[in-house]
This record gives C-alpha cells, sequence and structure tokens, in this order.
C-alpha cells in the first residue's frame, strides 16, 4: 500500500483515493454575511475557491469532482442573486481557463443547460469543449441540477423508448437506469463515492438521489470559501477509514 504524506501529516493511501467526490458548497451566504459583505460577495470567493479544491483534488488523484453549482431550486432565490450566479461560470473560465489547463483538467456539466441562459451555457459548452482533450480529473459543474428532476427525466426517456419498441419493460434494470441519468456521461465514475457538504448542515438537498445510495457522506462545519486543501486531505482520510460493505457484511 503505498501512502504519501500531506502537508497536514496526514498519511493517505494512494490506492484508495474516492474515484468520484461530489461537493455540496454551501455557507456562501453566512462567509458574506460573517464580514458585514452582500450576499454575492460569499459566492464569488465560493467560485475562487473552486479552482484552489479542483487543483488539490486533481493532484491527489481524484478522478471526477463533482461540484453542486446550482441547483433546479435556486431559481427561487431573488433574481439579483440567480443572476449573479449564472454569471459565475463566465467569470470563473474567464479567469482560470488558463490554470485548468495547466492542470489538465476536464470539464463537464450535469444538469438541464437548455433552461440556462444563452450566454452562461455557450461558455460552459467552450469550456467544455475547450478541455475535451485533457485527460486528468473530470471537474464536473452540476448546474441547473435536480435530483428527482434526473430520475424523471431518465423515467420519461426510457418509456419514450419503450412506446417506440426500442425497448420492453424487462429490460428496465438497474444498470439501464443508470444510463439513462444525467450523470451517464461519466461512464463508470457515476455514483459518487465521497459526498462532502460544508457549512454544518446536515442534508443531501435534493442531489444526486440515484447516484448517492452508497455514497460515504461527511458533513464539515465550515463554509465553503474557508474549506482549505487541507480540509480535503482530512476528508479523503475520514473516507479511507470508513467500512464500506455496500449491504454486504464485508
Ligand atoms: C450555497 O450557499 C451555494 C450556492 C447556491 C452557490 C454555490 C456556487 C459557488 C460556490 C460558485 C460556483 C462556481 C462556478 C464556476 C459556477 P448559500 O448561498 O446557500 O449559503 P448560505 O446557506 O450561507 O446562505
Amino acid at each position: 500500500m503505498t501512502q504519501i504524506l500531506e502537508d497536514n501529516n496526514i498519511k493517505l493511501s494512494q490506492d484508495n483515493i474516492p474515484s468520484h467526490i461530489a461537493v455540496i458548497m454551501d455557507g456562501n451566504g453566512r462567509w458574506a454575511k460573517k464580514r458585514g459583505l452582500p450576499r454575492v460577495a460569499g459566492h464569488k470567493e465560493g467560485m475562487n475557491n473552486v479552482k484552489t479544491i479542483a487543483i488539490k483534488a486533481s493532484k491527489l488523484g481524484v478522478k471526477v469532482l463533482t461540484l453542486y453549482a446550482f441547483s433546479t431550486e435556486n431559481w427561487g432565490r431573488p433574481s439579483t442573486e440567480v443572476n449573479f450566479l449564472m454569471k459565475l461560470p463566465i467569470d470563473f473560465f474567464g479567469v482560470f481557463m488558463p490554470e485548468l489547463m495547466q492542470n489538465n483538467i476536464r470539464v463537464f456539466a450535469t444538469g438541464i443547460l437548455d433552461d440556462v441562459p444563452e450566454k452562461t451555457r455557450n461558455i460552459i459548452i467552450k469550456a467544455i469543449d475547450e478541455t475535451k482533450n485533457n485527460t486528468g480529473m473530470i471537474l464536473n459543474f452540476a448546474f441547473n441540477y435536480g435530483g428527482r428532476a434526473d430520475i424523471l427525466e431518465a423515467t420519461k426517456r426510457i418509456v419514450k423508448k419503450i412506446q417506440n419498441d426500442e425497448l420492453v419493460i424487462d429490460d428496465i434494470d438497474e444498470s439501464l437506469f443508470s444510463k439513462n441519468l444525467l450523470t451517464n456521461t461519466l461512464k463508470g465514475f457515476s455514483d459518487p463515492d465521497l459526498l462532502i457538504r460544508t457549512s454544518g448542515e446536515t442534508r443531501i438537498s435534493n442531489f444526486m438521489l440515484w447516484q448517492m445510495a452508497y455514497t460515504e457522506m461527511i458533513f464539515e462545519d465550515i463554509l465553503w470559501p474557508d474549506y482549505s486543501p487541507e480540509n480535503l486531505v482530512e476528508d479523503i482520510y475520514k473516507f479511507q477509514n470508513r467500512d464500506r460493505r455496500f449491504g454486504k457484511l464485508n
């Protein structure tokens, strides 16, 4: 077992790095409030932290890092905040694309992009295209994503295939259902091994409901803009000390 000593004196075993880490980046608003700043200042700081954590995750050997950047429920926030969140991908890729390229990071998106403003959608599609030959970590933005919507859309796709005589009911199994979810683009890595939620809230807020059936969960009492690369190392260490049985005995 190869062990690598990280800066904070934690030894991670190289052969048990979670392949797919999903993060609910919560607490931007509270981070800003604590400093007497508008909520959007927290989102901006949260956006900067996306780059820091993505680079650390890629260096640690994570294969897919999915970040919950905008949920199907977030449309219910005040329009000024929604507009700001819609502009974040434009800022993010505008500033950080060279560093993503240097780190061989490939951009993906999981969500209903058709309902996202055109300018935002186009910038995300451009980032996916520009990084398509990178062979390192997949940085997957869950953008306009909802777990229930994902399951409903998969169901509709399957029913249509049955109506078109492309499938029969007995063809429906877990593997076929998974292939009809938005995470199908992640191939063998569609299900997160580890979920991290920051800010102390302990819920999954409609995130990857099907995909998280056997995901290990860690809830950190740290606001997302304060979540550091050392925290990521600690969380991977906690993951490595969990006993994953997938419903079996060992
Ligand atoms: C939840 O915190 C956070 C969000 C709804 C947005 C998360 C987005 C980012 C961190 C930036 C994403 C970056 C890109 C490139 C798209 P909250 O606002 O609910 O915080 P609160 O619970 O403290 O109010």
